[in-house]
């Protein structure tokens, strides 16, 4: 039985790097999006990859076999997995709502506390984490010595048998490989063409760039500055600290990553709680005058402009994105 589930997971990773693979050869990462890191991802080989993608789908990398890093970052809903906060072991939860991994590989930091830096480590965090996989080093360090498949793969891509470091490497290197770009803004910023939007979308488009003010911290092309803002997502005596929880400085106390908001169509509930369900939610909570802090004065928008807002978020979509047609 146990042979069979293997068999199928294998099957499913192979047609999903396939997928990936076709996806990266015409996706080559436009002109518009930061270069800086382009030597970085570009060293990035197709055999850590397969390795990488692997193990993302494995329930083997969770204490009692139950928790994948797929179970969270669900490839078919852009790597989120829908919950309010994550699902973990058996009758755990995780903190917060799970990131998209999508385009994760130009974070400078991760988490939404900056708890850490570097992609090709940060898959220890849920893999320790006592609510997500419960694992140890020592479990890690010798799991999978003995799996033929994936000691030969790591052989491929380290040679060396499959340790704790091809696991993280690897892993990263699968992140590092979900680059998406094709929406309906990208086409957009390629042609410069407004032809491409409708009418409300166009006055989206305006809203978000102008009087909104939300380029300033979801930025283009990507979304995001990457930096970290009290938005009044949590009051005083919440027990969430956001940044402060990275940083250990009071100053940072509730400020929180700015998301991406590509594929934000698609990656509900939001903010860092899921508090809001749906995306009307998300902007009556985030612009409400409530929420004035010192990082963040909500613009006065009307019910008709969060409107149109929503309806050029929705042109944030990968139009391509894997696995989802
Ligand atoms: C039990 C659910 C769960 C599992 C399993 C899980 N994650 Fe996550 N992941 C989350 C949640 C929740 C967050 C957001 C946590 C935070 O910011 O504090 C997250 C955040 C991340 C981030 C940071 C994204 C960003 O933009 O900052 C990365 C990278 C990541 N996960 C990779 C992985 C990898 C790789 C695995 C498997 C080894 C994995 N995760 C397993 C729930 C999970
Ligand atoms: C001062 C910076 C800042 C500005 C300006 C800003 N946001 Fe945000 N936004 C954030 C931060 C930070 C979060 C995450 C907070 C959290 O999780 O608690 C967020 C979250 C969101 C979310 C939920 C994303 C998710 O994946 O959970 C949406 C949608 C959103 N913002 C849309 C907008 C729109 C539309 C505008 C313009 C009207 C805007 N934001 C202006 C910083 C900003």
């Amino acid at each position: 039985m146990r042979k069979i589930v293997f068999f199928l997971i294998q099957l499913y990773v192979l047609i999903f790097i396939s997928a990936c693979d076709t996806n990266q050869k015409k996706n080559k990462i436009p002109s518009y999006f930061p270069q800086d890191k382009n030597q970085f991802f570009d060293s990035v080989r197709a055999e850590e990859i397969i390795l990488g993608s692997m193990l993302f789908f494995d329930k083997r990398l969770s204490i009692d076999s139950s928790v994948s890093c797929s179970s969270c970052h669900d490839p078919k809903i852009a790597f989120t997995d829908g919950k309010i906060v994550s699902d973990g072991l058996p009758s755990h939860k995780s903190l917060r709502n799970s990131s998209t991994l999508l385009n994760v590989r130009f974070n400078p930091t991760f988490m939404f506390d900056e708890r850490a830096y570097n992609i090709d480590m940060v898959s220890l965090i849920p893999l320790l984490d006592t609510n997500e996989m419960g694992m140890n080093w020592h479990r890690l360090d010798t799991l999978f010595k003995q799996d033929s498949t994936l000691t030969k793969l790591s052989y491929k891509a380290y040679q060396q048998p499959c340790d704790i470091r091809s696991i993280t490497r690897s892993l990263g290197a699968f992140m590092k490989s979900l680059h998406f770009n094709k929406s309906k803004f990208d086409d957009f910023t390629i042609s410069n063409n407004t032809i491409i939007f409708s009418a409300q979308e166009i006055k989206g488009k305006d809203l978000f760039f102008g009087k909104g003010n939300c380029n300033s911290c979801h930025t283009a092309p990507l979304f995001t500055n990457h930096k970290h803002y009290n938005i009044g997502s949590e009051k005083n005596g919440s027990k969430d600290l956001g940044r402060m929880v990275g940083t250990l400085r009071k100053e940072d106390m509730f400020k929180f990553k700015t998301p991406t908001l590509r594929n934000i169509e698609i990656t509900k509930p939001y903010f860092h709680n899921g508090k809001a369900a749906t995306l009307e939610n998300a902007l009556d909570f985030h612009l409400s005058k409530d929420r004035k802090t010192t990082d963040f004065d909500p613009p006065i928008l009307t019910t008709a402009e969060r409107q149109n807002l929503i309806s050029f978020l929705k042109c944030l979509t990968d139009g391509n994105y894997i696995l989802t047609k």
